[in-house]
């Protein structure tokens, strides 16, 4: 798929999680170029009559939402919401683990995806994969870098610090943290990883999200494939 027909495939997949929001919900708004699609959608339903509060996850989001039109509540006022719609950066195939954080978003996004009851993941069909293999985002306190950095490899990863762009030195998350990108290779046992990786002091939040996601809308140049879990 070229760059049009990727962002045609984020759009259909996006669309198609938004069909799904009914009026009164409490919905989750993820971070990145999928979830933005949700949200512009779920900006028109709202111009259509939808009644909706979305909760942001990132500073970004929330200012798409807003610019969208679609009313807003804080994630530190909400204990449970009905359905949050969220992209990845890499999905196993049925959706049992995924990894986020692409956007250094991952941190607030686990507690809204996780607060959700139905767990709606967009992307387009490139995300999807038999291994995960991608690098993995942590989230950690700036204090304890060299710490987590040394625990990670000891995990077998490999970790980078995230350097931001257009500003010397690393990227700094909406939570005032630093990232980890941690090269793991192939991930052969997500719910282990993550379980290691929650356990090390000052990691804030990792990207692995395991047996989060209930539906998979993948997108790609024909339509949307909608997976249950
Ligand atoms: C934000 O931190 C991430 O978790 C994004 O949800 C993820 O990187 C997917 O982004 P895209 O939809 O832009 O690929």
């Amino acid at each position: 798929m070229d760059e049009e027909a990727i962002a045609a495939a984020k759009r259909r997949a996006a669309e198609s999680a938004v069909e799904a929001v009914g009026d009164g919900n409490i919905v989750g708004l993820g971070t990145g170029s999928t979830a933005a699609h949700a949200i512009q959608a779920l900006g028109e339903a709202v111009d259509a009559g939808l009644s909706v509060e979305g909760v942001p996850t990132s500073c970004q989001s929330r200012a798409l939402a807003r610019e969208a039109g679609v009313p807003l509540i804080a994630l530190a006022d909400v204990a449970r919401v009905d359905v949050a719609i969220d992209g990845a950066d890499e999905t196993l195939l049925d959706g049992s683990a995924l990894i986020k954080g692409g956007g250094a978003a991952h941190a607030r996004e686990k507690v809204v995806d996780t607060a959700a009851d139905r767990f709606l993941l967009v992307v387009d069909k490139r995300k999807l994969t038999e291994t995960l293999t991608a690098p993995l985002p942590v989230e950690v306190l700036p204090d304890a870098r060299s710490a987590v950095a040394a625990r990670v490899e000891e995990l077998g990863g490999d970790p980078t610090l995230r350097a931001a762009e257009r500003k010397d030195g690393p990227v700094v998350t909406d939570n005032g943290n630093f990232v980890l990108d941690c090269a793991f290779g192939a991930i052969g046992s997500p719910t282990r990883l993550a379980a290691e990786l929650a356990a090390v002091p000052g990691v804030v939040e990792h990207g692995l999200f395991v047996g989060l996601a209930d539906e998979i809308h993948a997108g790609g140049p024909d339509g949307v494939r909608v997976t249950r879990r």
